[in-house]
């Protein structure tokens, strides 16, 4: 991680009039632990329900993205975390004889060396090669060979950009594609509130943890002073919008001290951070979202339950 983006970003989130901070920072090593539980929960209903796509529809995942049995191509995951559902389709992949080689991306350094250990074990035919950064920093070296590309971008990662830089990201995607490569995107659909709140306001105050932990990173790591039992996690959400808006809300008015910055920050009561959003969609978010870019909506697959869709597109 760059120290000097991380300071520069906090400051300016911070300083903001509506103080933000960016959930890109979430992922250090308790982070990346807190995430795995997460997706564990009961309540975080994203992960099964993507899941239940890769175990049940694998077949289908395979014959939408058209793969030729004689061709090398690269399986290239943006954000790859541990893996969980793109393992079933290495399996499977291995299993018929593709040839490809993997290759996860992920901000943090530590999870996908985690990922690369359970591989070597539970896949060892499989090579991999890993690539640590944000997925912008990622998108040059797409350009550095010319193999055929399937890029996963799963978990409705993409729901945690605004639609605008979504859009900006995607059709940079497509850019650094070949006509006929795919982008195979896992989104969460918008469902009502009684289903999204929950999973990020969990019984076991899992979530509240993963996002207490960034004041606790800007604490170890910049030497702030943020009390985090002075902070409640707040997510809203409304069906008409989709956005869920997770907020740490300032229980009383206090200063901020940090020391990396030489600055305090001030918080009245009540004030809130925004510390992610967890975009959900439709079709008609997902054409605008990839109106600019050169890519297609191939087809779309969901789970039994309607809640999660892995929209396959085609660079055209
Ligand atoms: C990684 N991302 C898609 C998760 C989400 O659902 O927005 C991060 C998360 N935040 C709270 N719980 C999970």
């Amino acid at each position: 991680m760059k120290m000097e983006q991380f300071k520069k970003e906090i400051d300016a989130g911070l300083s903001s009039t509506e103080k933000t901070l960016p959930s890109k920072y979430f992922y250090d090593k308790k982070g990346d632990a807190l995430f795995v539980e997460i997706m564990h929960l009961d309540e975080y209903y994203l992960t099964r329900a993507e899941l239940d796509i890769f175990k049940n529809q694998t077949q289908q995942i395979i014959n939408a993205l058209a793969l030729k049995k004689g061709t090398y191509f690269e399986l290239i995951e943006l954000g790859a975390g541990d893996g969980l559902k793109t393992k079933e389709l290495i399996k499977e992949l291995t299993k018929q004889n593709y040839k490809f080689d993997y290759v996860p991306v992920d901000i943090s350094q530590n999870a996908l060396n985690k990922l690369e250990q359970t591989l070597t074990i539970e896949t060892p035919k499989v090579s991999i090669k890993k690539k640590q950064g944000d997925y912008f920093e990622i998108l040059e070296s797409l350009k550095e060979n010319n193999s055929p590309k399937i890029i996963l971008f799963l978990g409705s990662n993409i729901g945690n950009l605004s639609d605008e830089i979504a859009s900006t990201f995607i059709s940079k995607l497509s850019d650094t594609l070949n006509p006929n490569d795919k982008l195979f995107l896992g989104v969460d659909l918008i469902k009502s509130k009684e289903i999204v709140l929950p999973a990020y306001n969990d019984s076991r105050g899992i979530t509240k943890a993963f996002n207490l932990n960034l004041l606790e990173r800007i604490n170890n790591e910049l030497g702030g002073n943020f009390d985090i039992n002075n902070f409640k996690h707040q997510p809203e959400f409304t069906e008409t919008e989709g956005i869920c808006r997770s907020y740490l809300v300032s229980s009383k008015k206090q200063n901020v001290y940090i020391q990396a910055l030489n600055k305090s920050f001030h918080f009245e009561k009540g004030e809130k951070i925004l510390m992610e959003i967890s975009r959900k969609y439709n079709s008609e978010i997902i054409d605008k979202i990839i109106k600019n870019s050169n890519f297609q909506i191939q087809e779309n697959l969901k789970d039994n339950q309607n809640y999660f869709a892995n929209y396959i597109l085609n660079r055209v």
